[in-house]
């Protein structure tokens, strides 16, 4: 049986039990082809007997580009197909627990548009790698996670080899507010967290962040390289992990100066909804006052966000190049983080 296995990972969790996943399915007797997706990945046009979707979870979600992905695929014309997600649990005492949210859900829904026919989703708790929240577990703490998203993985694997059909359902309540969080990271919340990260005075410019970054979202900028994280991010911490000086910090004044604009220019947003109705004119036509609104609201948001993003990043940019500065914008509490990185997988760096 050909099965393909399209997997995303950030710091190494998904890509270690989508390997053992093939590896099972694989000494089983499957032809099994493992693709590593990023955001340059072209599907194949080949339909396999059997295709698996893994990735982790990020804000109850599968990560933006996964989904890109996947909406791609060749239609299946009824093929069998499978979905597995990695999660992380911060907030739970065994911090193995996490939540797959609606993401599950919402990646079956697509490869069902696309025409495959989804017999099996399922999930398995590693260690959490959102490092702007939470300090990755280490040492035993993190090996017997390890060993027990490891079990997870192979039970899942098995599911697979007996045909076994169970497709997991978070409930109404669960999916309406993670299907929330998840639309407001995918739009600006992944791409707010990408500005927040900045190199210490560590950095030697080797360039390892912009290799590894899986959306391309990191440039080399001056004579001495000095990384910038533009608009793309998928917020995977790879580039935090990776770094082999442990240059990379999350800044809390860059999060903070971000979050403050935000908020400012929410407020601007909302008021700009007024605009219309406030026109002498069109006080007394009040539907076409509403249908101006709801047309020039979406544009009004977006050029408000790319504001923020490009011309205060630009000014926030030179700013932190400044000796004078940079202490203070790259000041953290993420230098003392582990580093993490999922043992027996190596993350892919470009050349
Ligand atoms: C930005 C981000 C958001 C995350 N959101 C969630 C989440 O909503 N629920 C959860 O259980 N774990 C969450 N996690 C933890 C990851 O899903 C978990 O650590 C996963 O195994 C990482 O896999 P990877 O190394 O393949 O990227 C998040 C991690 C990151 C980086
Ligand atoms: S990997 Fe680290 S040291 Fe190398 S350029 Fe990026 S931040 Fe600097
Ligand atoms: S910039 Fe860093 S966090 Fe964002 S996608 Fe690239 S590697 Fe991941």
């Amino acid at each position: 049986m050909k099965t393909i296995v399209h997997y995303f990972t950030g710091s190494g969790n998904t890509g270690r039990a989508a390997s053992r996943i093939g590896r099972r399915l694989g000494e089983a007797g499957h032809a099994v082809e493992l693709r590593y997706v990023d955001t340059s990945s072209v599907p194949p046009r080949e339909v396999p007997d059997l295709t698996v979707v893994a990735y982790p979870t990020y804000s109850w979600a599968a990560p933006s580009l996964v989904r890109r992905y996947a909406k791609k695929l060749p239609p299946g014309n009824g093929s069998r197909a499978a979905v597995f997600t990695t999660r992380g649990g911060s907030c739970d005492p065994g911090r193995e627990g996490g939540f797959a949210g609606q993401g599950l859900e919402e990646m079956e829904r697509i490869l069902r548009r696309r025409g495959y026919d989804v017999t099996l989703t399922g999930d398995a708790g590693y260690p959490d790698t959102w490092v702007q929240a939470v300090n990755p577990p280490s040492g035993e703490e993190a090996e017997a996670i390890l060993s027990r998203g490891d079990a997870a993985a192979d039970a899942f694997a098995q599911a697979l080899l007996e045909g076994r059909r169970s497709l997991y359902r978070c409930g109404a309540f669960h999916t309406a507010w993670s299907r929330t969080v998840a639309e407001l990271f995918r739009g600006p919340g992944r791409r707010m967290m990408g500005k927040t990260f900045i190199a210490d005075f560590r950095c030697t410019g080797c360039g390892v962040c912009a290799r590894a970054c899986p959306a391309f979202n990191i440039t080399l900028e001056g004579a001495g390289g000095r990384p910038r994280w533009g608009l793309r991010c998928e917020d995977c911490c790879r580039c935090f992990n990776a770094c082999p000086e442990k240059a990379v910090q999350t800044s809390p004044l860059l999060l903070l100066i971000h979050l403050a604009s935000f908020i400012a220019l929410t407020a601007v947003w909302v008021k700009s909804l007024g605009f219309f109705s406030s026109r002498p004119f069109l006080r007394k036509h009040r539907a076409l006052a509403v249908l101006l609104t709801l047309k020039t609201a979406p544009a009004t948001a977006i050029a408000l966000f790319l504001f923020q993003l490009v011309a205060l990043d630009g000014l926030l940019f030179r700013l932190t190049g400044k000796e004078s500065l940079s202490m203070l914008f790259s000041w953290s509490y993420t230098r003392p983080f582990t580093r993490y990185r999922a043992p027996g997988y190596k993350l892919p760096l470009r050349k």
